[in-house]
């Protein structure tokens, strides 16, 4: 399956164009856990400016990870994990997102929304996850954590 895994803060931001340290803006464990848990044993892709950020080599130990360019050719990158029993992760960054919403369709994206009580750090140039809902997909569950609520969404009802 295709699958989409994103963390959100208030009005949908992600992160700084120009990013610091691991990219994030905000500190959760439990959210980094759950990303960890669902991308375990997976393939996880992503961007250039992403893949500048996030531990790759120590991500490697305990999943596939794949960093696309512009030339990467996605439609056999898909097929040729189609029967492997793995998922394929688009991990961002907004880039990726937006290219992956715009061209392919999802099978599942995992949004966690964090609540107010998680410090989030003011970015200089802020990047903004879209609304899912434009690109047709519908909510399927939403399931409360102590530092954020997943909004489970699905190409069910897509139009
Ligand atoms: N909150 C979250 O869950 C989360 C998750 C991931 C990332 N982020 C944040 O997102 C930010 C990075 O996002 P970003 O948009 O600046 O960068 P990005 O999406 O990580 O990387 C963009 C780069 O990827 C390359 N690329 C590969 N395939 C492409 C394609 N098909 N179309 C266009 N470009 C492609 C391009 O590099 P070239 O121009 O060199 O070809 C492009 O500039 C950081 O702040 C990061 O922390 C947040």
């Amino acid at each position: 399956m295709l699958k989409l895994i994103v963390c959100v803060a208030e009005n949908n931001l992600i992160g700084d164009k120009n990013p610091t340290g691991n990219g994030l803006l905000w500190n959760s464990k439990e959210e980094l856990n759950y990303y960890r848990k669902n991308t375990l044993g997976q393939v996880t892709l992503f961007g250039k400016s992403t893949a500048a950020c996030v531990p790759i080599e120590l991500m490697r130990k305990t999943r596939e990870v794949i960093v696309l360019n512009r030339n990467t050719d996605i439609p056999k990158l898909l097929k040729d994990y189609e029967n492997t029993g793995k998922d394929i992760f688009i991990c961002g960054g907004e880039t990726i997102y937006r290219y992956f919403l715009e061209n392919y369709p999802i099978d599942e994206l995992l949004i966690s929304h964090l609540k107010p009580h998680i410090k989030v750090e003011k970015a200089n140039e802020p990047l903004y996850f879209p609304n899912v809902e434009d690109y047709g997909y519908s909510l399927k569950e939403k399931i409360e954590y102590e530092d954020f609520f997943v909004y489970k969404y699905s190409t069910f009802g897509k139009n």
